[in-house]
C-alpha cells in the first residue's frame, strides 16, 4: 500500500473491538518516539504519555465508578458498569497529557495543537504496524478527581486516551465530507 493510500484507507477501530495482544514494551516505546514526530511550534514538547495496562486498566475503572458513585449516589449500576469498564476494553490505553507552558510566547491553544498531533501520531502509528486504535476522551477526561488520579499537574490536560489493541473486527467505515463543502477560495 502506498503511503497516500494508508493516509486514505485509515480509520478508527472502536475500543469494543480491539483485543490481545497489545504492543509490547519495545513497540509502546516506538509508538512514543513517533508521537513526539510531529509540528511543536517553540520546542516546547508540549506533551507526556501515561501508560494504563494490564491490571491497572480494571483499578483505573473501579476509581472511575467510585468518583461516579460519589458524586451520584443514585447512579445507575449500568452506570457505574460503563465506568468500570472504561479502561479495559484494549489490552493499552495511552493517555496524551497535554504539558501546556503558561504565558508562553507560543499560545496555549499552539500547544495543545500539538498535543493533539502526537494523539493522531499515536493512531496512525498503530495502525502502520497492524494494530488497531481509537481516540476516545469522555467525562474522565474533563475532571479533576480523574486528574489527580492520574497525577497531572495544574499546567497539564488530558487530550486523548489512546486505545490500542488487535482488531477483532474491521474499523467501521463512515461518510467523509467532500471537500467541495471544506474548502472556499478567498479573493480580495
Ligand atoms: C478529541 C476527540 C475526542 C473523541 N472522543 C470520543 C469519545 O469519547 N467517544 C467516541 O465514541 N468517539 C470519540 N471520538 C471519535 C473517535 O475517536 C473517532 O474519530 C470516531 O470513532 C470515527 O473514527 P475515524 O477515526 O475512523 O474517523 C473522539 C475524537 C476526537 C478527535
Amino acid at each position: 500500500m502506498t503511503p497516500w493510500d494508508f493516509l486514505n484507507r485509515r480509520l478508527s477501530v472502536p475500543s469494543r473491538l480491539l483485543g490481545e495482544p497489545g504492543p509490547d514494551d519495545a513497540t509502546v516505546e516506538a509508538l512514543v518516539r513517533l508521537a513526539a514526530r510531529v509540528p511543536d511550534h517553540g520546542r516546547l514538547a508540549p506533551w507526556r504519555f501515561i501508560r494504563v495496562a494490564g491490571d491497572a486498566r480494571q483499578a483505573l475503572g473501579e476509581r472511575l465508578a467510585a468518583l461516579t458513585k460519589a458524586g451520584d449516589p443514585e447512579a445507575p449500576d449500568a452506570a457505574l458498569e460503563k465506568d468500570r469498564g472504561r479502561f479495559n476494553r484494549a489490552p493499552l490505553v495511552l493517555v496524551v497529557v497535554a504539558r501546556l507552558v503558561p504565558g508562553h510566547k507560543v499560545p496555549e491553544l499552539e500547544q495543545l495543537l500539538s498535543a493533539g498531533l502526537a494523539a493522531y501520531n499515536l493512531l496512525l502509528g498503530a495502525e502502520a504496524l497492524g494494530f488497531g486504535a481509537q481516540w476516545l476522551t469522555g467525562w474522565p477526561a474533563y475532571d479533576a478527581e480523574v486528574a489527580r488520579l492520574l497525577g497531572l499537574a495544574a499546567n497539564e490536560r488530558i487530550v486523548a486516551f489512546v486505545h490500542i489493541g488487535t482488531p477483532t473486527g474491521p474499523g467501521i467505515e463512515r461518510p467523509r465530507p467532500e471537500p467541495s463543502e471544506l474548502l472556499a477560495d478567498w479573493r480580495p
